[in-house]
């Protein structure tokens, strides 16, 4: 099953807040339910948020009442503010809404047979996001070996994207061609993507895995029971500077003080060479409640009155990146160079 995709006249999605209690699939069937999906996390990883958008928009070019094409393409171009203003920081959520408006700018054509464009479009990138995946996979496994032990952080299996997964994907991909693996699967604090979502994918795929909590890792680093980590990306600067899941950032500089390859798998989707460096990318700050909400044996963690930040994502600098696994290739360091030279 794809964790975004078209049926029945509606956008599905499976409902991540309830796994791994229930596998449940939600259906939309209008713009604002999908800036909601994204926003509560109902959808949630890079791709996945793009993919999703991109069906926002499908659903708001055929229940679109407008005349002609410029007035159904002025009501796209707000329906893609509003899906963008949903979670900042992943750039494939712009990318997604940029290159629907960008087709549908470019065609002629009635509102009717603009919303079947917008519809065609968006079903492009989902199928293009599986190929893509699976590229990935193969080309991230040769750095894979037999007998590995990885540190993978929050989720980036098929629940992250439309399918098939990106690092998740690389570690599925070398676990298919044989390779003995086992995971350390980071629990990522607060909303516990590893321990619920990757922790579920990788018991689905039949891989050993064992869930450590966050502040764990340093010490397995340390200790030298760990030959690789990695993770996806949300968004890469031109410099290599990674901004990923909160707690990266650290998990990274443990990694690169012990000599461990980090690699980062993401598609070159997510790679924004309007910046420069990872200062100018945006950090989502998500409400206070997900910190201050855990239970511990079915109590409160934190005191009446207590207050939490919550910062969803980090940046790691390219310093501590050993390369990146993009669909069209490994890319080393220099990455100021290699990256924008990739995407020529
Ligand atoms: O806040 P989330 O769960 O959307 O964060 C997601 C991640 O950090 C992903 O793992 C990332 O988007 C890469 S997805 C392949």
């Amino acid at each position: 099953m794809r964790t975004v995709f078209w049926e029945n006249d509606c956008l599905k999605l499976i409902d991540q807040r309830r796994l791994p209690e229930a596998l449940e699939v939600v259906s939309l069937h209008t713009l604002m339910e999908t800036a909601a999906a994204i926003r509560s996390m109902t959808v949630r990883g890079a791709p996945a948020i793009g993919a999703a958008a991109a069906f926002g928009l499908a659903l708001a070019a055929r229940s679109s009442q407008a005349r002609s094409a410029s007035e159904l393409l002025a009501e796209l171009e707000a329906a893609g503010e509003t899906l963008k203003t949903t979670r900042p920081t992943a750039v494939n959520l712009a990318w997604a809404v940029e290159r629907m408006l960008g087709t549908l700018r470019s065609t002629s054509g009635t509102p009717t047979e603009l919303g079947k464009l917008a519809l065609a479009e968006a079903q492009r990138i989902a199928d293009e996001d599986v190929q893509v995946n699976r590229r990935m996979g193969v080309i991230g496994a040769e750095l894979i070996a037999d007998g590995d032990t990885i540190i993978h952080h929050c989720n980036t299996g098929a629940l992250a994207v439309v399918d098939w997964g990106t690092a998740l994907g690389v570690i599925r991909t070398a676990h298919e061609q044989g390779k003995r693996l086992h995971i350390l699967v980071d629990e990522t604090r607060p909303l516990l993507q590893g321990a619920r979502l990757t922790a579920w994918e990788l018991q689905q795929y039949g891989i050993p895995y064992e869930i450590i909590s966050d502040n764990m890792a340093g010490y397995f680093l340390r200790m030298g029971q760990v030959q690789k980590v990695i993770f996806g990306a949300d968004r890469i600067a031109a410099n290599g500077d990674v901004a990923y899941k909160i707690g990266t950032y650290m998990l990274a500089l443990a990694a690169h003080d012990n000599g461990i390859p980090v690699y980062s798998v993401a598609p070159t989707s997510t790679i924004d060479l309007d910046l420069p460096d990872g200062s100018r990318i945006p950090i989502e700050e998500r409400d206070q409640d997900e910190v201050l909400g855990l239970q511990l044996h079915g109590q409160a963690v934190a005191p009446k009155g207590a207050r939490a930040r919550n910062p969803a994502f980090d940046i790691t600098p390219e310093k501590l990146i050993s390369a990146f696994v993009t669909e069209k290739g490994i890319v080393r360091p220099p990455f100021e160079l290699n990256l924008r030279s990739l995407m020529k």
